[in-house]
């Protein structure tokens, strides 16, 4: 019975997002072992991943998505953006060869022209406009221009003061570039494209950020960050900073435009400087990022209007320079193994990979033994877990320390709670892995499917639903 309402509850979810908001998926390419084109399309269709976009329009890649019904956004490298936007020919070259000859057979439904070019390639933002403008009359010639959008994605550094999100404004000395592009993406019905990485914002804020309000985890009321002008509540970051970009928007009187994030996500291994690149921490993001997304519930200023997003990204990239993070924020490798386990619907249980269809809830290092003692008091007794394993003599008695009591118990709680959101937390002591805590003689719940009384049959009902 629960099992059905919750089958309905995904589908009702799944059609709504088709009308309303959508989780897409960032295709970067440098891989020392880069799948093909062909295993790529495979697996974006095994697990119902219907948008992506790529960095450039490369055209076995793009052979490989004809009648796939993926959506695909194409985009001109920085590398090409000086010739396009100096040259309406070359813009109108580049069109006919990389989208023209693609459609109707390839959906390609928007060109991100240039990648935060006003921050990356900052000699190239005189030409950016005229590059939008080339690009977009070409389309106009062709006829494509009511289905693929023109638009250039910005890094969210451009949006200064961006707390209180009211008071947020674009870098002014940016203004001869953003005016008239705001001005262009109006004018053409498309949107303002922003790379929103909490990460960063998080890693730069000094710990004025928490981690756990980047990582759009549950905060007590008296920490929410409210904006004083609107009293308008945030609960995460993402919405803060595309609040900002509205409101730097209306600052210059565009009010119309709406907000595409090309990019977010959270990595999950990094140099010993960036200790939050945790799996566990990319996997809460991401799960937390698409529910939020995919549940159109919007941003404060703008409840309820869809922030379509585009997870960074498919494969991990070992080619990638730079920090070590930058290699690991995919959400698969290179044989299509997802990296973790998404857990998605506010239960955990949707799933990439029907071997490793379960998560566990478990006692974080290093967290003060009082409190862990108090939530393991609080598990065993109203939270009604079975606590007779713990017992002397009993299989999950050793080790006979906090920590791993209240290892137990958390976990035993979440799973008896069927994984729902929230129910790993226990005043910020627990936190979600993928890894059984099972040893030895002491097996969890959700161990095996030994306890588990919902993973299991879930993985098997829906071993590819790993985006609704
Ligand atoms: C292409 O994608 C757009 C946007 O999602 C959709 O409205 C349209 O129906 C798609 N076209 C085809 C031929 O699938
Ligand atoms: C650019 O070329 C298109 C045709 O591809 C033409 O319609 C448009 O007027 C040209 N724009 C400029 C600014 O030359
Ligand atoms: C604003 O943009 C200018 C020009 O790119 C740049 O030099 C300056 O550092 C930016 N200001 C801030 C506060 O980021
Ligand atoms: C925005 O509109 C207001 C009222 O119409 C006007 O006073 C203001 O100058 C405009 N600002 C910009 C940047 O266009
Ligand atoms: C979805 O949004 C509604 C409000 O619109 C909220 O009550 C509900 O908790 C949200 N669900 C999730 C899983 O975030
Ligand atoms: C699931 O993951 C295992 C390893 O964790 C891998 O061997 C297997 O191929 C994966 N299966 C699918 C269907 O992705
Ligand atoms: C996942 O489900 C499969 C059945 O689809 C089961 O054989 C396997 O033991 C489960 N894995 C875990 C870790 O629970």
């Amino acid at each position: 019975m629960s099992l059905l309402v919750l089958l309905l509850l995904m589908v009702s979810v799944a059609s709504a997002a088709d009308d309303g908001a959508f989780i897409g998926v960032n295709i970067g390419t440098a891989l020392s072992d880069m799948p093909s084109p062909t295993q790529v399309v495979a697996l974006l269709k095994k697990q119902q991943i219907q948008h992506v976009r790529l960095y450039d329009a490369d055209i076995a890649m793009l052979t490989a998505f004809a009648n796939s019904g993926i959506r695909v956004t194409v985009s001109v490298p920085n590398e090409q953006l000086l010739g396009i936007g100096q040259s309406n020919a070359t813009a109108a070259n580049w069109v006919s060869r990389n989208v023209v000859a693609h459609v109707p057979a390839v959906n390609i439904t928007a060109i991100a022209v240039g990648s935060e070019v006003l921050t990356a390639l900052p000699n190239a933002a005189p030409v950016l406009v005229s590059a939008l403008k080339f690009i977009h009359s070409a389309l106009v010639a062709a006829n494509l221009d009511r289905q693929v959008k023109v638009s250039t994605p910005h890094s969210s550094s451009i949006i200064l003061d961006s707390f209180p999100p009211s008071q947020a404004f674009f870098n002014r000395s940016l203004d001869p570039v953003i005016v008239p592009m705001l001005k262009f993406l109006q004018s053409t019905g498309s949107y303002l494209m922003l790379n929103v990485y909490p990460y960063y914002d998080y890693m730069q804020s000094n710990g004025v950020i928490p981690l756990d309000y980047a990582l759009f985890r549950p905060l007590p009321p008296n920490k929410e960050a409210v904006d004083a002008n609107t009293l308008l509540h945030y609960t995460n970051v993402f919405d803060a900073v595309v609040d900002a970009a509205y409101f730097a928007m209306a600052y210059l009187n565009i009010t119309n435009v709406p907000v595409t994030v090309l990019e977010s996500g959270w990595p999950r291994k990094g140099d010993s400087n960036e200790p939050d690149a945790t799996v566990d921490n990319a996997n809460t993001y991401n799960s937390n990022l698409i529910r939020h997304v995919l549940n159109t519930t919007g941003t404060p200023k703008h409840p309820g209007i869809a922030v379509n997003t585009y997870i960074y990204e498919l494969y991990d990239e070992d080619l990638r320079p730079g920090a070590l993070s930058e290699k690991f924020w995919g959400l698969f490798d290179a044989n299509g193994v997802p990296v973790y386990t998404l857990h998605l619907m506010g239960s955990g249980m949707v799933l990439a990979n029907d071997t490793t269809n379960n998560t566990y809830c478990i006692a974080k290092d290093g967290v003060d033994e009082k409190m862990l003692q108090a939530a393991l008091d609080w598990a065993c007794g109203p939270g009604k877990v079975d606590c007779s394993e713990l017992l002397q003599g009993q299989p999950c008695y050793d080790p006979d320390t906090v920590e791993a009591h209240a290892t137990y118990a958390f976990n035993a709680y979440y799973h008896q709670m069927g994984m729902g959101a929230g129910t790993c937390d226990f005043n910020g002591v627990a936190a979600i892995t993928t890894t059984d805590p099972s040893h030895g003689p002491c097996k969890f719940p959700g161990s095996g499917g030994k306890n588990g009384k919902f993973g299991n049959v879930i993985g098997m009902l829906l071993p590819s639903l790993f985006f609704l």
